[in-house]
């Protein structure tokens, strides 16, 4: 009878001993479960105080189990202190041969870059920067700038109709008859933000793109306010030896109009297929403010005279980064955008 409750006493401890070893959360706890079952007053040893209660013949029985749970438990206890040997706190393993997890770190779109960059110049050149919305009325987006719809103009852009007469913007020169409607002269702003045309999808074109309008209005303004300051920025943004050009072109609401060119940036002025071989690159459409847009938004056309000019971050930030296409900055593939973090 003692026997068979002493043998199971002996195997019932090695099973809760060997979990609980098992369990084991590091060095220490391995230490105190050494004491609570193999120690002097552990508890195998209580078990086989008991002998004394067996017959001869019985005694070798349950010593032998009991030399054989004590074994057993000894060598799992100690497998188990190899495992966390050097380690000196509980904590779990830690591998340091694991390569990293590398975090993700947020960036600015190239766009982006390229917009503030602008604005903070013309910031040093006595500019405000605004928004203007992106849904406009037909009145905003072609009448108050001089472009009656039925004017060739307004073909031009081919236009997003949300609804009759209201549309997405097909440029930021709306933006204009907004600023001049909500502050009297003297004015000066620069408004980037996106607009939309119906264009053709492919390395030179999007549907959405950013565009940068700017406006200065004043007594006395002249066109070569226009040129000091433009040139101003292009040496600033493209480099001392960029060189500007203007050219004659033609907009319902600026007359005399100019498109701005600058000396191909990739190849210096000498030629590539950056710039179609022509040595410059278009940034912007200009002019002075047609005298028709200034009666449109109530500032008297006798008194006051400026500019505006309309320029398209995407196109230089191709420039800048040298990219192949401009689908790259408007589709949010991570592993491009990921490069300007
Ligand atoms: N809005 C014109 C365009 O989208 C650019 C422009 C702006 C031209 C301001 C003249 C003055 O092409």
């Amino acid at each position: 009878m003692a026997v068979d409750e002493l043998i199971g006493l002996l195997k019932a401890l090695e099973t809760v001993g060997a979990s609980a070893m098992r369990a084991a959360s590091g060095a220490e706890a391995l230490e105190a479960l050494r004491t609570e079952y193999l120690g002097r007053k552990g508890r195998i040893t209580a078990i086989l105080r008991r002998l004394g209660e067996l017959s001869a013949e019985e005694k070798p029985v349950v010593g032998a189990e009991a030399n054989r749970v004590k074994a057993a438990l000894d060598a799992l206890l100690t497998e188990r202190e190899t495992a966390f040997a050097g380690t000196a706190n509980e904590g779990p393993r830690v591998d340091l041969t694991l390569p990293g997890r590398a975090r993700w770190r947020g960036g600015v779109h190239p766009v982006t870059l390229v917009i503030d960059e602008i604005c903070d110049i013309f910031r040093d050149l006595g500019f405000s920067r605004v928004a203007g919305p992106e849904v406009e009325t037909v009145d905003y987006n072609f009448s108050k700038l001089n472009t009656p719809l039925d004017h060739p103009a307004a073909d031009m852009h081919d236009t997003f109709y949300l609804q009759d007469g209201v549309v997405l913007r097909t440029h930021t020169s709306p933006a204009q008859a907004h600023v001049m409607e909500h502050f009297q002269p003297p004015v000066r702003v620069v408004v980037p933000g996106m607009v939309y045309r119906r264009d053709p999808y492919d390395a030179s074109h999007a549907p959405a793109f950013a565009q940068l309008e700017g406006l200065a209005v004043d007594e006395g303004i002249t066109f070569a306010d226009f040129k000091a300051t433009i040139s101003e920025f292009v040496r600033r943004f493209f480099g001392a030896d960029a060189k500007t050009r203007f050219r004659p072109s033609f907009f319902p609401f600026t007359e005399p109009s100019a498109e701005v060119d600058v000396s191909c940036r990739i190849c210096a002025g000498a030629g590539c297929s950056a710039c179609k071989h022509t040595g410059w690159m278009e940034i912007m459409g200009s002019g002075m403010v047609h005298p028709n847009v200034f009666e449109a938004v109530g500032y008297d056309p006798e008194k006051y005279t400026g500019y505006a000019f309309g320029m398209g971050p995407g196109r230089i930030a191709l420039q800048r980064y040298k990219l192949p296409d401009i689908r790259l900055l408007y589709e949010g593939d991570m592993r491009f955008l990921g490069q300007f973090a």
